[in-house]
């Protein structure tokens, strides 16, 4: 395959969780490594002032999660590391698309159109509590995409959707006023299915099933013995199928090591030695980068300094593609002839 840019970002709200590793940054930091890729890893902070209203929360998520990244190896030389808010591009570029975008098409994205069912539900009026920045999200989301022409967006199912939509919008500028911005395509591994949590329902921050990814280490097993499983004693033939703890353990088994927990599931593995195995081989995983990302967090500075270099990057891409973008639309010096 030919080179390829690759983009994602992570929303700043709230502690990072395995989901988030098995599900984003583990196969991006992955891909960050294939010679044929330019990677544009971001943190989403515009996005966090949606659903956040509190500055602490945005502020240490932002830290939290840009050291997470950096702990578990992300080559910043190489990826291009940065914060939405420190690209004034990207702001800049959700104005010339919001006014491309039509209204019909953001009345049908599920995150809003859940909102006003939930008022309708409650017998409230439809727009009840619901901001501008809801509504108008998938464009900013679609600014992040397109302001660095990227081909493949690893995302999670219920993102899919909006990317579309930034194809949509993208289509359409394009046809006004010639090519400028590649289709992006969305990109989930079906092979890393849905990540379930402790309940067995999908790990996720609205749900309370997460387990966070750098609880010490006597807490990490405390979490993983909390994972649902059923009844069957020692020695009882288990199903792997349907099984929360099977699935937390296959997402960073290797593949010999989920055919021998296969076989013992079939020969009657009792659930408190599932579960400490579980343990130990996350454990194995994240204890190195957990000892990188305490001593990370505690320096904030250095943190800062690797995202004000990473906006460096990214603006030597947004700055002239914009230019070009104002420059098509007719935000042009009136200097220049027509
Ligand atoms: N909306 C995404 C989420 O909540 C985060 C995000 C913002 C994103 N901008 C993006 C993901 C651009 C991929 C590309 O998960």
């Amino acid at each position: 395959m030919s080179r390829r840019t690759v983009l994602t970002g992570i929303t700043t709200t709230g502690t990072p969780h395995l989901g988030n590793y098995v599900g984003a940054i583990k196969p991006a930091i992955a891909a960050s490594r294939t010679a044929d890729v330019d990677s544009y890893y971001f943190l989403a902070d515009f996005h966090a002032l949606i659903k956040c209203h509190d500055p602490e929360v945005v502020q240490q998520s932002t830290l939290e999660i840009a050291a997470t990244w950096l702990a578990l190896g992300l080559d910043i030389e190489t990826a291009v590391f940065y914060r939405q808010s420190d690209v004034p591009e990207i702001t800049e570029l959700t104005w010339l698309l919001t006014c491309h975008s039509a209204k019909g098409l953001m009345n049908r994205a599920h995150a809003y159109k859940a909102a006003v069912q939930q008022n309708i539900e409650a017998g409230e009026d439809p727009d009840f509590a619901l901001t501008m920045g809801l509504f108008s999200y998938p464009v900013l989301m679609a600014a992040d995409i397109l302001m660095f022409n990227a081909n493949q967006v690893p995302v999670g199912r219920d993102q899919v959707q909006h990317l579309e939509m930034a194809r949509d919008i993208a289509q359409r500028f394009n046809h006004h006023f010639g090519e400028l911005f590649v289709l992006p395509e969305a990109v989930t591994d079906d092979n890393v299915a849905v990540l379930p949590g402790h309940d067995g329902r999908k790990m996720s921050k609205s749900y309370n099933n997460t387990i966070p990814m750098w609880l010490p280490e006597k807490q990490l097993r405390k979490s993983i013995m909390k994972i649902v499983t059923n009844s069957l004693e020692p020695g009882e033939p288990k199903e792997t199928e349907g099984s929360a703890l099977y699935a937390i353990y296959a997402a960073f088994a290797s593949d010999q090591q989920r055919a021998e927990m296969k076989a013992a599931f079939t020969d009657g593995i009792a659930w408190g030695v599932a579960k400490q195995e579980t343990f130990e081989l996350i454990n194995r995983e994240l204890a190195d980068a957990r000892e990188r990302y305490l001593e990370l967090v505690q320096k904030p500075g250095q943190i800062e300094n690797a995202l004000q270099a990473g906006a460096v990057k990214a603006r030597a891409y947004a700055t002239p593609f914009l230019g070009r973008i104002r420059d098509a639309i007719g935000i042009r010096s009136l200097s220049r002839g027509r």
